[in-house]
């Protein structure tokens, strides 16, 4: 018996959500002993948006999941899976995917959170090949989204300058093969070894709020940036020249590379050591900042609407975060 053929499977829609409130690096000199020349000079960052006071990570993907309804010409009725990205969810359960899947009138589907930090939109987007390349489902929403201003420590000038709030949403659907647009490759790994390089410690089964959890800033996440940099840079190279590998495709063939927006210096870092130009990659991290999950999806929403992604592009996806998570993918557009 020959084994059955796995459908290809494209994004036929994407869409993003990012707050009005704009958070300047002049308003964090007000707030921490820093300023605009160090942060840009550090990260390339300039701002990040602010989820408002009412604003919950549903909220954002309610937004971003309808604009990418809209740009697939599709209904919330003809979707078969949710699957929502994040690591700060509106409550631990019930989970934000379900909050979603109500609020904007998708039928009775499966609907879950995928909790792998800035590594989960890829996290999710690999999922949702398999299930639609396996023949399961049809048409399944992915989205990565984030409120991370609710657990930045605005005492921690180490950190606290590099993340902001937002989220982005892609459908994923059947694909008649390359011609057509289809995602080539996907990749995820992780070491849990290493966890501890970037944490948020308390709130969870672990460290269970308290005073005590709260007096020691454990609410907030924890970074050790300086480490995580070296790490990622490296591991971003290995990720992009491995796809590559497994597609039998080289450097040159990549047209565009939509990094997880960390920092610009880690980027250039690994664009230079992967020889590709940086006219080839697209940064939006000046406007947002570090948006975890939401980054790439974000990404290849602004992208793709201001026509830097063109019919036939190789487009190379690649991320690297807390976990340790890592996960990499490569999409004719
Ligand atoms: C955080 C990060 C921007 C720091 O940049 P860096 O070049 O590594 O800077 P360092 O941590 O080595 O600090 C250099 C100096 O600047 C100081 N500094 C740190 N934050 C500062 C700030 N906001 N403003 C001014 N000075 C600052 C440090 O105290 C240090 O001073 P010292 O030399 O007197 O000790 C960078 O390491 C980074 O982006 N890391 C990855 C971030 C990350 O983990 N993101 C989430 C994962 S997806």
């Amino acid at each position: 018996m020959s084994a059955p053929r796995l459908r290809n499977v494209k994004i036929v829609g994407t869409g993003c959500y990012l707050p009005e409130k704009r958070l300047t690096n002049f308003d964090l000199e007000k707030m921490v002993d820093t300023n605009d020349e160090w942060i840009v000079q550090r990260t390339g960052m300039h701002e990040r948006r602010v989820a408002a006071d009412d604003q919950a990570t549903s909220d954002l993907c309610i937004e971003a999941a309808r604009s990418a309804l809209e740009n697939a010409g599709m209904e919330a009725t003809d979707l078969d899976m949710i699957i929502v990205a994040t690591v700060t969810p509106d409550t631990i359960f019930p989970s934000t995917a379900c909050r979603v899947q109500h609020a904007i009138g998708a039928r009775e589907i499966p609907a879950f959170d995928l909790a792998a930090a800035c590594s989960g939109f890829i996290y999710g987007l690999s999922m949702a090949k398999t299930q639609i390349a396996s023949g399961v489902v049809d048409n399944i929403l992915v989205l990565g989204a984030e409120v991370l201003t609710r657990f930045t420590d605005y005492q921690d000038r180490g950190s606290c300058i590099l993340f902001g709030d937002g989220a982005g949403a892609a459908i994923l659907s059947p694909s008649s093969g390359e011609d057509d647009g289809c995602i080539l490759d996907t990749h995820m790994a992780s070491d849990g070894s290493e966890g501890d390089l970037l944490i948020l410690p308390g709130g969870g089964s672990l460290n269970p709020p308290s005073i005590e959890m709260l007096e020691k800033r454990q609410n907030y996440m924890h970074i050790e940036g300086r480490a995580v940099f070296k790490k990622a840079v490296s591991r971003i190279v290995r990720l992009v020249d491995e796809s590559l590998e497994r597609c039998n495709l080289k450097r040159e063939d990549i047209d565009v590379v939509i990094p997880h927006q960390m920092n610009a210096r880690i980027i250039e870092s690994a664009a230079k050591r992967l020889d590709i130009p940086m006219e080839k990659i697209f940064i939006n991290l000046d406007k947002y900042g570090n948006t975890s999950a939401a980054t790439i999806p974000i990404a290849i929403d602004e992208a793709s609407r201001q026509g830097f992604l063109k019919k036939g592009d190789l487009i190379s996806l690649v991320t690297f975060g807390g976990g340790l998570t890592w996960a990499s993918a490569l999409i004719r557009w």
